[in-house]
């Protein structure tokens, strides 16, 4: 998801800026598989994807958006008022899975770095729990509210394939997939 606050940059020379894939492309369709090995690659990985995702800037960016089908997103949804010092909260979420949600919704107006400067009001539970390893493998459950309650749903999400155009009517998501269609001829033709 993008955001549209100035973010101070957590950022290091070692780290790699990774393509963003934007929608559509059928590797944001794919279902994503299980991380099955925690070393320093994935370590890097995760390192890559948070300074890709506060370059963006955004506050969630999943590993199919840089081309990578593992099931694993980073998200870090603080952000900075007028005259304080924000203090970032970089999180790496590593096979996460829902194990409660609310009954009561909330709508966010979502937007996805995937698809700049796109954004519709989407309709999800208000807070939800998700259980998920982090990357020297340990598990944590966390319960996530506001922003980040629909943060992790959306990242979730682009673990299996699913954008959040998805959820909207076929008239709605064809009219927003030939605006990017449109973004990325312009984009190819400089
Ligand atoms: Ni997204």
């Amino acid at each position: 998801m993008p955001l549209r606050v100035f973010l101070l940059c957590f950022t290091s020379s070692a780290m790699k800026t990774l393509p963003i894939l934007l929608h559509p492309d059928p590797r944001l369709k794919k279902m994503c598989d299980p991380v099955t090995v925690f070393d320093t690659a994935l370590q890097t990985f995760a390192d890559d994807m948070l300074h890709t995702m506060y370059e963006a800037p955004g506050v969630g960016l999943a590993a199919p958006q840089v081309g990578v089908t593992k099931r694993i997103f980073v998200m870090d949804c603080t952000t900075k008022d007028e005259d304080q010092i924000r203090e970032h909260k970089p999180m790496v979420l590593i096979n996460p899975e829902i194990t409660w949600s609310a009954d009561e919704t909330s709508v966010y107006n979502e937007g996805c770095l995937s698809l700049p400067d796109l954004y519709e009001d989407i309709e999800r539970p208000a807070s939800v729990k998700m259980r998920y390893r982090d990357v020297s493998g340990e598990t944590h459950e966390e319960t996530f509210e506001d922003l980040w309650s629909t943060c992790a749903q959306h990242e979730l999400d682009h673990l299996d394939g699913i954008l959040f155009i998805d959820y909207l009517t076929r008239m709605k998501r064809n009219m927003m997939t030939r605006k990017m269609e449109k973004y990325k001829k312009d984009l190819a033709r400089g």
